[in-house]
């Protein structure tokens, strides 16, 4: 804010609640720089709302939440946050393979009841990673960072990716131990995971999701959670957040987190920083640094 306020004047919008978007469509007119989040719905009313728009800086990597198309027929830049959060949320995708693995949550919320009776030999048993396929869905920069930590575990890894040799889907989805989803939510990638992508898995793999709720079909995979057709997930993002589908709520091998991938103060101060940035060059007559391409 410091930054920003040092070159320009700024306007804070309501950020949640029921009257956020007429917050946001009042608050956007006249400006020249939108700085937007990835709850924020920028769709062409708002950007027809923003008329003398210059610059809609998202403050995430992912920008589906921004109708690129609406802002280009208009002449106004959209800038994301890319790089900056790739460790942070590669970090965290690890955290929950090894959470539902291991079967970390269970075992919290077993002990949290008091229903621990202390140590037993064959206590939640989970898998381990060494020797275990990784299938990496989306090889950009958080899936290859991803992979390159999954590789330390010991674990081998496959891809799908629409650009290189990368293994057809179907095969990845049926031979991995592991499936990380990790492609940006576009037409193309909505319910990329559905009913028949679920029974093509092992039934003793693992689904994790910390790219974008729609990319899975949720109520499929609550299905197939509960009829065992794989063993488990972890989700850190769901379709319609913060809602989440009740039948996941209810399953024990689901690890459920709050859309926490880049929550680092570290990643988070880089991406205001990036935001801040882009929104002062383009306003100060300079190329954006990072234009969503
Ligand atoms: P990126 O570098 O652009 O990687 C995305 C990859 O997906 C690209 O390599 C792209 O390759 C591939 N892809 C696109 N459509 C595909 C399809 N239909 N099938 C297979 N591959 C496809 O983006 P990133 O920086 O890694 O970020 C990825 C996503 O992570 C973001 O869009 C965002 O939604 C999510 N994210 C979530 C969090 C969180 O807090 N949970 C944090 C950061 C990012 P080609 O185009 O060459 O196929
Ligand atoms: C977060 O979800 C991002 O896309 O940066």
């Amino acid at each position: 804010m410091a930054r920003l306020e040092a070159s320009c004047e700024v306007e804070q919008c309501e950020a949640d609640g029921a009257s956020a978007r007429r917050e946001l469509l009042a608050c956007v007119a006249g400006k020249q720089a939108l700085v937007s989040m990835v709850t924020d719905m920028v769709d062409r009313p708002v950007i027809e709302a923003g008329g003398t728009l210059r610059i809609i800086a998202n403050v995430a990597v992912g920008y589906n939440n921004v109708d690129v198309a609406a802002a280009r027929e208009r002449g106004i830049v959209v800038t994301n946050t890319p790089d900056v959060l790739t460790d942070a949320t590669a970090d965290f995708t690890l955290a929950l393979v090894l959470a539902v693995t291991r079967r970390l949550g269970e075992g919290e919320r077993m002990l949290r009841r008091g229903d621990w009776k202390g140590w037993a030999f064959d206590q939640l048993l989970g898998a381990e990673l060494r020797g275990k396929q990784l299938g990496i869905v989306g090889f950009g920069r958080i899936g290859r960072a991803v992979a390159a930590r999954a590789q330390a575990f010991g674990m081998t890894i496959a891809h799908a990716s629409r650009s290189d040799a990368g293994m057809p889907l179907d095969r990845l989805l049926a031979t991995s131990d592991v499936v990380s989803l990790h492609v940006p939510l576009t037409p193309e990638t909505r319910h990329l995971v559905g009913q028949p992508e679920l029974a093509r898995m092992k039934r003793t793999a693992y689904l994790v999701n910390t790219t974008r709720g729609p990319v899975v079909d949720e109520a499929a995979l609550a299905w197939a959670l509960k009829n065992r057709l794989i063993a488990g997930a972890a989700l850190d993002v769901y379709e319609r957040e913060p809602e989440v589908h009740p039948d996941l709520l209810a399953l024990e091998n689901v690890v459920l987190a709050p859309h926490l991938g880049s929550a680092t103060t570290e990643t988070r101060t880089a991406m205001a920083d990036l935001a801040v940035r882009n929104v002062v060059a383009v306003l100060g007559g300079d190329p954006p640094l990072t234009p969503v391409a």
